[in-house]
């Protein structure tokens, strides 16, 4: 059933319960992809959801008017999860516009065809519905560089795109329906962030203050994935927060290990951070998600990174790991590398490479043993945790 967000405007979007993995990022909780509709004398449909779910989209719209006497269609954003139902909904609706941004019309006419009805909009421009005005708003690499929002003026209702979204299914289509949103959403929401936008806190940050100047203020944000947000505060507020790089005293110590032993020297460490009472976690590569360590990389002060020396390179999972971690390119943290080795020892060197080229402050030189770490180098790695906790963490 389509959900009415406010009078004249809803959602007619759709559940994917069962995604489990979007472009390598591991979705437990499914997702959605949300399209609104807005009825005036311009009827209007933002964003569509991925091509495989445009008949329950289009079922939706079917609800409340005919999908035909829709005049324009606003792409915010290439993606394919939001455009990847664009061909069948353009050729079913035929609208006399297509709004998206000069980027949109590129990657969409890269994407698709090139002869529909295209009109760019570049920040500050609008387009009125009737009794209604839509606000256009350029947000480039938020998450493509083709990303824009779309701001309802008269109700100061937010299209927000990819930006507050979180990969999260559910029943529920508004912040205030779902009792422990602090905590299974708020990690959603926190996974998203880390996982889609880290790399563009700058970015988020100047988006704050081009908002300031422009007096917008919202009073409903509708993002494209997971929740619509009635009480909007408490996601700016993250938003404002992770974009500002501020990290936690808490550390993470990431590792894999093939005899134990590098994992020996991991709990080492660990123990020495939590002495010096930093908020630890303990990764193995093998057994958390490299999506969900990035999750809590993105409030971490200090970053351990572990592995065995294995045919004189890194361990598989760590060279995916720090792979990732280079396209994310998180800020403001320290980091160290550490690892057992038998004759060559390259992986500590190797690690060290790619957190010194992320420009992460080197907290450590690095940390190897050979073979097994013995009584004496255990108590060492021990007394390294707490310093480095001591040297590196806020209070
Ligand atoms: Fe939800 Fe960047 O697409």
């Amino acid at each position: 059933m389509p959900v009415e967000l406010i009078p004249s405007v809803y959602w007619v979007g759709a559940v994917d319960w069962t995604l489990r993995d979007f472009h390598g990022y591991l979705t437990e909780m499914g997702s959605t992809y949300n399209a609104y509709l807005i009825l005036d004398e311009k009827i209007t449909l933002i964003d569509t959801v991925k091509k495989e779910l445009v008949p329950e989209m289009l079922e939706r719209v079917a609800e409340i008017v005919d999908p035909e006497k829709i005049t324009y269609i606003v792409s915010n954003h290439t993606e394919m999860d939001h455009s990847g139902g664009l061909p069948e909904v353009m050729a079913r609706v035929k609208p006399e516009k297509l709004f998206c941004s000069p980027m949109g019309h590129a990657g969409l006419s890269r994407h698709f065809k090139s002869d529909w009805p295209f009109e760019e909009v570049k920040t500050g421009a609008e387009v009125s519905l009737g009794r209604r005005t839509l606000l256009f708003l350029e947000t480039p690499m938020l998450h493509w560089p083709d990303s824009m929002m779309t701001f309802l003026k008269e109700d100061q209702l937010l299209f927000s795109s990819d930006a507050f979204g979180a990969h999260y299914a559910s029943s529920a289509r508004f912040d205030d329906q779902v009792p422990d949103l602090a905590c299974e959403y708020g990690h959603q929401l926190k996974k998203y962030y880390a996982n889609i936008l880290m790399p563009f806190g700058t970015l988020i940050t100047q988006l704050f203050e081009r908002i300031g100047k422009m007096d917008l203020e919202f009073k409903m944000i509708a993002p494209d994935h997971g929740l619509i947000y009635r009480q909007p505060e408490w996601v700016l507020q993250a938003y404002r927060r992770w974009a500002s790089g501020e990290v936690a005293r808490k550390a993470l110590v990431i590792y894999d290990t093939m005899w134990h032993s590098t994992e020996m020297l991991a709990e080492a460490l660990a123990e020495g951070l939590i002495t010096a009472q930093a908020e630890t976690q303990v990764h193995h590569l093998r057994r958390t998600h490299y999506s969900d360590i990035v999750t809590e990389v993105l409030d971490a002060g200090l970053l351990c990174l572990g592995s065995p020396t294995i045919n004189n390179t890194i361990f598989p999972s760590m060279g995916q790991f720090l792979t990732y971690l280079q396209g994310l390119r998180p800020r403001n943290k320290a980091a160290m590398a550490f690892g057992s080795y038998g004759w060559s020892g390259q992986a500590v060197s190797l690690i060290n490479q790619v957190l010194q080229g992320l420009k992460l402050k080197m907290a450590h030189g690095g940390f190897q043993v050979k073979y097994i770490p013995d009584e004496k180098e255990l108590v060492e790695a021990r007394v390294l945790g707490e310093e480095l906790a001591r040297e590196n963490l806020p209070d």
